[in-house]
């Protein structure tokens, strides 16, 4: 589920295999590992666990990583303890073996009957993946073809994978293959460079294409031929990469997710870039033309996502109440997809990703196809799993998001929902006025968020002062409920700081017995409908001596009196307040993450993009 680099060509494998899988190093993983298949035909490998950087050392002092084709994994373990013997590349059987060496990403789920077949058949395993038995599995297969064996093997295996496999006895031969689990192949003179994600291509070319799921590639350096498992050859798809270098390099910044945050206001203007007609008083979403009447007509609209893009289809949910007025919920695509959702024709789910990758997301919105409902996506990686799976979508176009911590997907996913919700809104009940003066506040928001980047410092040094608080509570309202939720969740996942977001009137409800003197409470407390409420709610954390930090609308005087500390926003409309609102919440859990010295960029346990269920 982690990363996966492979690469035929002229040039010495082992270099370029190691910088690629330093280029995934922000997806998260526990244990690294190279194999390379030298001139002299053998196959090389060496793992550790811990970071890339470890593993380089270790082929520094090794001999014989010479050659110009191998397979390089960031394991993030599912099957087997984090150790050196469960880290990939795995090989199969020493003695009844052909030397095959194997990167996995994804879980292969029958692994445990195929094991037993296998162990009657006299295979000795050395550790308990289940990316070692299927590499086993395809020895056993093997027959002289590796790609034969592989797509013999792939035949026999349920569940999700990318794998790439390299043989001693044809050396100058890559199989690659998926299902489930992205797998990209970049196309140069003379060379492949093999990934799970299109960071680790971009400095060798720009020419790729995608596998699709159960398909096989079989590269040498000149030539390439792609087919399904059942080997019934098929065409491959290569198209422009359209990321530029600059964009998954830090540049002046210390780390990805800041470097994110500061890109929000450019990101935002790409989102909207080309989408607004003000003359119509209308979006324009080329992306869901055809499905524009189908949608105006809809009866229920369900915004699906996990973690921070859930966050983002809560929002989305009041913006299609409130602007649509089409009955709209939410729910974790985890539970939805097991709950026996009630969706039928006349139903729309629309599925909220940055990765476009997430298993529970991607499996949610199957569930929904086949029980009749339109499928949306609202996805920033193009070309990506769920945005292949949907019938019509918009992209967020904030380019490529490093950071484990998600900043501008969630504006961008907000920002795409809100013209989702004005687009639909304009074909049923929103005059051309109305959709108008949206959009120039949608335009402005850009400027809105640059000004409160200037605060960064500030809200460092308001940040310090609760440092070594462990308990912290987010609180909002309406549309400002879910940036409470996502202030609170990109505390706990960078800082391990423990925070709980929650409506600001269910406080008192429980979370109330929590508040002890100094405990600090984070208020999203701009002026709306809602905003005397949330005065009260400030009140009672007051009273019971909590410490309150209040993001308010700027010119709010009145507020510092309740706070001891304020970060101050523009002043815009309700609805889209979240675009503006969650802006000084990241810098608050940065800041926090880099006082405790913690690894903003890869926080533990955590991966970028979660490919299993
Ligand atoms: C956010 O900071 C997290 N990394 C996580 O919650 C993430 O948003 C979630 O896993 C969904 O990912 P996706 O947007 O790629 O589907
Ligand atoms: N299931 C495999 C393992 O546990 C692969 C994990 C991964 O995707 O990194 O080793």
């Amino acid at each position: 589920m982690c990363g996966i680099v492979a690469y035929i060509g002229k040039k010495p494998a082992a270099t370029l295999l190691l910088e690629g899988l330093k280029r995934l190093e922000y997806r998260g993983y526990d244990s690294a590992g190279v194999a390379v298949a030298n001139a002299d035909g053998k196959v090389q490998v060496a793992k550790s666990v811990g970071r890339v950087r470890v593993l380089e050392e270790l082929i520094e002092t090794r001999r014989g990583f010479d050659g110009s084709t191998g397979i390089a994994h960031t394991r993030w373990a599912t099957h087997g303890g984090v150790t050196e013997v469960n880290a990939h590349p795995h090989c199969d059987d020493p003695v009844k073996g052909h030397g095959i060496a194997l990167v996995h990403n994804g879980i292969i789920e029958n692994y445990a009957s195929i094991k037993t077949y296998l162990l009657e058949k006299g295979h000795v395993f050395k550790g308990e993946t289940d990316t070692e038995v299927l590499v086993h599995l395809i020895g056993e297969l093997y027959q002289g073809d590796l790609e034969r064996a592989v797509q013999a093997a792939l035949r026999e295996v349920t569940g999700a994978y990318a794998i790439c496999c390299i043989c001693e006895k044809e050396p100058g031969v890559l199989v690659v293959a998926r299902k489930g689990s992205p797998l990209m192949v970049g196309v140069g003179n003379g060379e492949y460079v093999v990934a799970s994600d299109q960071s680790a291509i971009v400095a060798h070319t720009n020419q790729a294409f995608t596998l699709e799921d159960y398909t096989v590639a079989k590269l040498t350096r000149d030539s390439l031929r792609t087919s399904t498992v059942d080997d019934v050859e098929i065409d491959a798809k290569i198209l422009a990469l359209e990321v530029d270098l600059s964009e998954i390099e830090l540049g002046d910044f210390e780390h990805f997710m800041l470097k994110e945050i500061f890109e929000q206001p450019a990101a935002l203007t790409r989102t909207l870039q080309g989408r607004v007609d003000h003359r119509a008083g209308q979006i324009v979403l080329g992306g869901i033309g055809d499905h524009a009447r189908a949608l105006a007509s809809s009866r229920r609209i369900t915004l699906i996502g996990q973690g921070t893009a859930l966050h983002a289809g809560m929002i989305g949910s009041y913006l299609m109440e409130e602007w649509a007025k089409i009955p709209a919920d939410w729910d974790f695509a985890s539970e939805f997809r097991y709950r026996n959702p009630i969706v039928s024709e006349g139903s729309v789910v629309v599925a909220v990703s940055q990765s476009g990758e997430t298993a529970d997301t991607l499996a949610a919105l199957q569930e929904a196809k086949a029980r009749g409902a339109m499928a949306l996506g609202v996805i920033n990686v193009v070309g990506s799993s769920i945005a292949r799976e949907t019938d019509a979508g918009i992209y967020l176009r904030v380019g490529p998001e490093i950071g484990v911590a998600s900043t501008k997907a969630f504006v961008g996913q907000v920002m795409v929902s809100a013209m989702l919700a004005l687009y639909i809104g304009r074909r049923r009940f929103l005059s051309q006025d109305f959709v108008s003066s949206t959009l120039r506040e949608l335009e402005a928001i850009p400027a809105h968020i640059e000004r409160i980047l200037k605060q960064s410092e500030s809200i460092r040094r308001s940040t310090e002062k609760y440092i070594e608080r462990e308990n912290w509570l987010f609180l909002g309202r309406g549309v400002n409920y879910p940036v409470a939720l996502e202030g609170a969740l990109k505390l706990k996942e960078i800082s391990y700081i423990h925070a709980e977001g929650m409506p600001s009137a269910e406080m008192k409800h429980g979370p109330i017995a929590l508040i002890d003197k100094g405990m600090p409470c984070v208020f999203v407390a701009t002026r709306n409908s809602q905003y005397e409420k949330v005065l009260s709610n400030i009140q009672e954390v007051r009273s019971r001596g909590g410490h309150v930090i209040a993001v308010a609308t700027e010119g709010d005087e009145h507020i510092k009196s309740m706070a001891e500390d304020v970060f101050y926003v523009p002043d815009v409309t309700e609805m889209l307040q979240p675009l503006v609102t969650v802006v000084p919440l990241q810098l608050l859990a940065y800041h926090a993450a880099v006082l405790r010295g913690k690894d903003v960029d890869k926080p533990r346990n955590l991966a970028k993009s979660v490919t299993v269920e």
